[in-house]
């Protein structure tokens, strides 16, 4: 049988985890918002039209803080529409979807929906049709408390006090043809900065967020991240990171390395933001808001038979199997693994638009991917430990790919030591061994195991509970020693606690 270990020491911490990097995000896009998380008349709806079925499992996945209201969408976004009366908010076109947005569903409604389910508002103001005046207006809105035009406009929609929001994205994707409003490095470099600046004289103690690269194979990736930052740098706190996978030629071992291109991604964009701040003699680090993440390539081709114009279409509704959630558990080690500079990440989406929940009008369920984010973000809390692994590898498009990925992670107040590790052979069981005998007196507390023999299982509507995950006796903790078998195509998530 193959052979694994996991290694580390508990004086070498990498980092306090930053409890953001559990993030999602909440764009309006096909059935996110309308029948996702807002559906006045639903039974499950409370008296504001917030499905309370949703809200549940929201809470369940546990996520600090919610990206909103894009995205593509923000590029286009006019967010003065999306307050006030509801019946004079106007139809709006929205190009980067091509579908029409009612804003029934506005800022001072998704203020209200974050404090139902636990979370904190990433704002992304819009920097590709517009500039420095709707950025500066929109947190004079959202942040002053009164005796200023926008402040008192809030406090005539009812809504008394600020809603206080501290972390702010400059734009959405302004690297990406696609983009409404697209730009070149120097002009959206240029642009962040007097946007980021005029948005801090309103409230100095936000944070904000630049946008790096759309994803790593983007052809202006690296000159994009180091142009715009020598030109923003100290207007901004984090440069963000997007990454979707697909397994496009059905080829499942080599879709689960793709957390290696995460790892390699992350790794490139700490080396350029740290030659940035030797070049401008910086003080502060620039640290990472890897604010999309996910699994997307199962909707794409229904997805061109959408009419347009249409209302909150069913989009991006990806249905996600068993390797994808393996996937994602991989992708949320990796971010861990660099837990010392990725401090927010978001996972795209929450609900029905490539998300971890789906909806009908009869129900809401989790999919497979569900289960992975929930026990990470749940258990993954504390600091991480350097944690090094030895394992087989396979060779894929980044090298050596390792079959395992694995993280360790230290909980003082809980006196908790929790491995998350995935084994993605497909065809070999792990024998693993760990030691840990300077953790004197822990017990082995729990081992949860998420596998399936079918890569491509799924979660239903009418069968909800395919993949989910199972205890497990396959290891055992004996004089510090943990060993054991991690099965092919498995993730686990081992806990230790002191006895
Ligand atoms: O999450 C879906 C889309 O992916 C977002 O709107 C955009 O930012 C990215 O391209």
């Amino acid at each position: 049988m193959k052979k694994a270990s996991i290694m580390i020491d508990k004086h070498f911490i990498l980092s306090e985890i930053d409890q953001r990097i559990y993030g999602s995000f909440v764009e309006h896009l096909g059935r996110c918002v309308y029948e996702g998380i807002y559906q006045p008349g639903h039974p499950a709806a409370d008296e504001n039209g917030l499905r309370q079925d949703v809200a549940q499992l929201i809470r369940e996945l546990n996520v600090p803080i919610t990206r909103y209201p894009g995205g593509n969408f923000v590029s286009g976004y006019k967010w003065e529409d999306s307050v006030g009366p509801k019946q004079e908010r106007p139809n709006k076109i929205d190009l980067a979807w091509r579908v029409v947005e009612s804003n029934q569903f506005g800022l001072n409604e998704f203020m209200e929906w974050t404090k139902t389910v636990n979370t904190q508002p990433m704002m992304a103001v819009n920097l590709g049709t517009r500039g420095i005046e709707a950025a500066k207006n929109i947190i004079e809105y959202t942040n002053l408390k009164k005796g200023s035009y926008y402040s008192d406009l809030r406090r005539q929609h009812g809504v008394v006090e600020p809603h206080d929001i501290k972390l702010w994205c400059l734009g959405n994707e302004m690297d990406g043809p696609w983009q409404e409003g697209h730009k070149t490095a120097l002009e959206y470099g240029r642009l962040a900065e007097e946007a980021g600046k005029a948005m801090r004289m309103v409230d100095p103690d936000i944070e904000t967020v630049a946008c790096g690269s759309s994803n790593l194979d983007m052809p202006t990736f690296a000159f994009w991240e180091d142009t715009v930052l020598n030109q923003c740098y100290d207007q901004v706190d984090y440069i963000s990171m997007h990454q979707y996978y697909g397994n496009h030629d059905g080829n499942s071992q080599q879709y689960l390395a793709n957390s290696d291109g995460m790892d390699q991604f992350i790794r490139e964009v700490i080396a350029i933001c740290d030659a940035v701040k030797a070049k401008r003699r910086g003080k502060k680090n620039i640290n990472i808001s890897f604010d999309e993440w996910n699994v997307w390539y199962h909707s794409n081709e229904q997805d061109k038979q959408i009419e347009p114009w249409s209302q909150h279409p069913h989009q991006l509704e990806d249905v996600y199997n068993f390797e994808d959630a393996l996937l994602v558990a991989s992708m949320m080690i990796t971010m861990l693994r660099h837990a010392d500079r990725v401090k927010i990440g978001c996972l795209a989406q929450l609900v029905n638009v490539i998300a971890p929940i789906m909806t009908s009008d009869t129900g809401a369920w989790k999919q497979t991917i569900f289960y992975p984010f929930e026990m990470i973000s749940n258990q993954g809390r504390g600091h991480v430990l350097h944690t090094q692994t030895k394992a087989p590898t396979f060779a894929s498009r980044y090298g050596d790919s390792s079959y395992l990925d694995a993280v360790v992670i230290e909980n003082d107040n809980e006196d908790l030591l929790t491995i998350f590790a995935v084994n993605k052979d497909l065809t070999d069981d792990l024998e693993l061994t760990c030691d840990f005998r300077q953790y004197e007196g822990y017990l082995l507390a729990k081992h949860t195991i998420l596998h399936h023999d079918n890569l491509k299982a799924v979660n239903t509507e009418g069968a909800p509970a395919t993949v989910v995950p199972t205890a497990s006796t396959s290891v055992t903790f004996e004089n510090g020693h943990l060993s054991g078998i991690l099965e092919k195509q498995s993730f686990h998530m081992i806990q230790l606690k002191k006895g």
